[in-house]
């Protein structure tokens, strides 16, 4: 074991070279995901409780319950990971209520007002009972982003009954993807899975939904789910409630969480643009042009009253609702569009 700090909080956790090789998981590159996390469940107003159900060293539970201050339940199947959560709990101050069961016999009986499913690959086996189980808040992860981004259409027809192949806006594709079976998830249940917060990072994508039972909720969301040409059915609806994100970047700038500031600042610039970004290399290859610079590009979009922004999906990709013909002329311009 060795000890590590995240947020306000020290953990034991396994020493080991790759989180899979440890008795318990935990995984570093995780902590922005986690920074996020804590962000949320302190700007969503009046939540009652919050459940960790796979809460292996316990690091999310007992981050929450310390930095967060909302009473929190934790469940594993693995003995080990609730021995290790237990301690990391005591070691914290912090009381938590643990759980050694399966997830989804554990959930079955169980409500909660927020609910992190955070699983190794798909959260597909624990969304059943999970939409149906949340009353205001469900967060999920999913790591499986080769099948939902369209690398494996077979399993993504497979798991998420929905046609993917690689497109430009490829993670954009890849997040639509689960934020829309979440929402046909929660639609046969008659619940209204609203996203709030939905993002790409480290090879995950993370959605926060706003929770809602009724049938006229689950109508409203499931409108905006359909097809991306012949792909889909994906969300097409807004990833992003542009204030809830501008509130989660004022908690994560309060705590110091850099990366997730820089994370929710390219999210928030382009929070009010269009679906589907595009790739500026592929832009320049399409109108037959060199790259000019990136910003300027942007820039030149921007004063002729187009919206023109990054995006938070890819180093080179952009948003806008200028067309390809008018993208074109714009990279043509001398100065790279900004002249
Ligand atoms: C990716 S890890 C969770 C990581 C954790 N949330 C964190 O931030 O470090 C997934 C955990 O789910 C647990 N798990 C997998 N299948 C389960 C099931 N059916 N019921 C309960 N726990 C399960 C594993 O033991 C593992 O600890």
């Amino acid at each position: 074991m060795k000890e590590v700090s995240e947020g306000k909080c020290r953990f034991h956790v396994p020493d080991v070279a790759k989180p899979e090789e440890g008795e318990v998981f935990y995984n570093p590159v995780m902590e922005m995901n986690r920074d996020i996390s804590i962000g949320v469940y302190s700007a969503y107003a009046g939540l009652r409780n919050f459940c960790d159900l796979l809460t292996a060293s316990g690091i999310r539970a007992v981050r929450v319950a310390k930095e967060v201050g909302l009473p929190v339940t934790a469940c594993d199947r693995a003995a080990e990971a609730v021995e290790l959560a237990k301690k990391n709990a005591e070691a914290n101050g912090v009381e938590i209520d643990f759980f050694k069961q399966d997830a989804n016999e554990f959930l079955a009986r169980r409500f909660f007002d927020a609910l992190d499913l955070d699983p190794f690959g798909t959260p597909v086996p624990f969304l059943d009972l999970a939409v149906q189980n949340t009353r205001r808040l469900l967060a999920v992860t999913a790591t499986d982003t080769a099948p939902l981004c369209g690398v494996y259409p077979r399993v993504s027809w497979r798991r998420y009954g929905s046609r993917a192949t690689k497109v430009e806006a490829l993670h954009e594709f890849g997040l639509r993807n689960l934020v829309g079976y979440c929402v046909r998830a929660g639609a046969r249940y008659d619940v209204g899975l609203r996203p709030l917060l939905c993002y790409y990072s480290d090879h995950y994508y993370r959605a926060y939904f706003e929770s809602g039972k009724g049938a006229g909720r689950a109508d409203t969301v499931l409108e905006q789910v359909g097809h991306y040409g012949k792909l889909g059915p994906v969300w097409l609806g807004k990833l992003w409630d542009k204030g809830f994100c501008e509130t989660v970047l004022e908690e994560v700038r309060r705590r110091d969480f850099a990366r997730a500031v820089k994370l929710l600042e390219r999210i928030v610039g382009e929070a009010d643009g269009p679906a589907w970004y595009r790739d500026f290399h592929k832009a320049c290859s399409r109108a037959g042009t060199n790259p000019p610079k990136f910003e300027k590009f942007l820039e030149g979009l921007k004063k002729e009253g187009f919206f023109a922004a990054r995006t938070h999906f890819s180093l080179t990709g952009f948003r806008t609702d200028a067309s390809d013909e008018k993208i074109g002329e714009a990279l043509m311009r001398p100065g790279g569009g900004d002249s």
